[in-house]
């Protein structure tokens, strides 16, 4: 079967956040299963592009608006990544470093589906199945039923993931004339409470839909930012397929990221080295467990809850943890987790960026992590965590809810807690502190977690199974 994925992000061209793993991984495991995968995405201005080499392999135009654009398709030469990966340049729009958070975003995401669509449309042959990803490629469905320039493509089977419903892409109805002429009669499917949203179209029009773990896709019906009714009334087409990781760029065996590598045979030892190695850096005291946070700094990851939990946990254990922070995100949170710096010195470190090789690091030499998370689609972080021996300190949401199990339970590895506040947090950061104490409960946990299986293996032909369902 051959899939063409259409993602805003891929790991390691350009990456914000979860989304670029998991479209850097999933092609790769369907191409092993035998399939033929390929990734289309914008030509972001990043050191992947500039250091690798690549092939024209198409040039159209069209017209958005009142704009007339010329884009282009270029193809890397060398396989890469373990898949066939084009990206689309569009002189103006797509030509800039980030990938997010302009303010012509509206015309860079729409722009840049056209351009796919009008290629796809020039194939010869044709792809079994196109599945996009998140709100950015979620008016191609759209399109490829009721442009009338694209009919011929209505059908190829379609799939939408959403990553994340709390964004949709809502732009006013004026913009609806940037969509190649379309009919009109179909103007609901593309509507949402009076404005067009592309993540709503794309949830109407795709013939699956699924959200990357399946207690996110239970709880998006009862709450998705504005959509609830729509997940409801869809929910016939709708699944949840839990993503896995990438095992070969995930491995504290091979990972060249990091000091020393190790396995669950030699684990504690190897963990060791690599928390030593961290807490010289940071003046930490190697005795205290080491909690970590890795992500975005955003409400919905509740990082704006971090300060104060962890300088009420310092308060009520009488610092016997240390901690670190990793991440960038809003102004506010980034601040304030900045400014409770000097009164923890030897304790506590954050570090305001986005970092790939700390972030290993990080797992790596690390004991907990923590994920408070108000919003979890999936969640990779605890995964990549449990593969390098760190136990999740996680809030019992979305995928989160479905990965990890308390160790008060049966066969338990992790710690859960029911509500993204400070006194759950705190209360979680006590209860580690304690399991720390416990290095017999924690070598078992360890070792467990280690030996869990969340590669892509059978993710990857969930999926497959998915498209099988609608090939025609
Ligand atoms: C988004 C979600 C995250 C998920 C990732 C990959 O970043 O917030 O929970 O793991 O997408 O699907």
């Amino acid at each position: 079967m051959e899939i063409l994925h259409v993602s805003a992000e891929c790991y390691p061209v350009a990456k914000a956040g979860g989304l670029a793993d998991v479209v850097g991984a999933l092609p790769k495991y369907q191409q092993s299963l035998g399939h033929t995968a390929k990734v289309v995405m914008p030509m972001h201005r990043t050191k992947f592009l500039y250091n690798n080499e690549w092939e024209v392999v198409h040039k159209g135009s069209f017209r958005m608006g009142e704009m007339y654009l010329d884009f282009t398709i270029i193809k890397e030469k060398t396989n890469k990544l373990g898949f066939d990966l084009y990206c689309v340049d569009i002189y103006g729009l797509l030509d800039r470093e980030r990938i997010y958070s302009y303010d012509d975003d509206t015309e860079r995401f729409t722009a840049f589906q056209i351009a796919v669509t009008e290629w796809l449309s020039k194939w010869e042959h044709h792809p079994n199945v196109v599945h996009v990803h998140d709100h950015h490629t979620a008016l191609i469905p759209f399109m490829m039923q009721y442009c009338f320039g694209y009919r011929h493509l209505s059908r190829i089977p379609t799939v939408l993931t959403i990553h994340n419903a709390q964004y949709q892409g809502w732009m006013g109805w004026d913009k609806a004339t940037y969509l190649p002429a379309w009919d009109t009669w179909r103007w609901g499917l593309l509507d949402w409470s009076n404005t067009v949203n592309p993540l709503a179209c794309g949830i109407k029009c795709a013939d699956k839909v699924n959200t990357v773990s399946p207690g996110y896709m239970e709880e998006l019906k009862r709450e998705a930012n504005g959509l609830e009714s729509l997940f409801n009334f869809e929910s016939g087409k709708c699944t949840g397929i839990l993503n896995g990781i990438d095992y070969s760029v995930w491995d504290p065996a091979t990972d060249t990221y990091i000091l020393d590598n190790f396995t669950v045979k030699d684990l504690k030892h190897g963990k060791g080295l690599n928390k030593k190695k961290l807490c010289d850096d940071l003046g930490f005291d190697m005795q205290y467990p080491l909690i970590i946070f890795i992500g975005r700094l955003v409400h919905e990851k509740a990082a704006d809850l971090l300060a104060e939990a962890i300088s009420k946990a310092f308060e009520q254990t009488g610092h016997a943890f240390s901690c670190m922070i990793l991440g960038s995100g809003e102004k506010e949170v980034e601040n304030g987790l900045q400014r409770i710096q000097n009164d923890f010195i030897g304790y506590y470190h954050s570090q305001i960026e986005y970092n790939e090789k700390l972030s290993h690091q990080m797992y790596a030499g690390a004991d907990f992590i923590l994920m408070p998370s108000r919003v979890e689609p999936c969640g990779l972080n605890q995964m990549y965590a449990m593969r390098y021996g760190t136990v999740p300190v996680v809030r019992r949401t979305g995928g989160l809810k479905d990965t990890v199990i308390d160790f008060g339970e049966e066969n338990g590895y992790g710690i859960c807690f029911e509500k993204a506040s400070v006194e759950d947090i705190v209360y979680s950061i006590t209860r580690a502190v304690e399991l720390y104490k416990d290095k017999t409960k924690l070598d078992e946990i360890r070792q467990r977690m280690m030996n869990i299986n969340n590669s892509w293996e059978t993710s990857a032909g969930k999926y497959i199974e998915l498209y099988d369902s609608i090939y025609k």
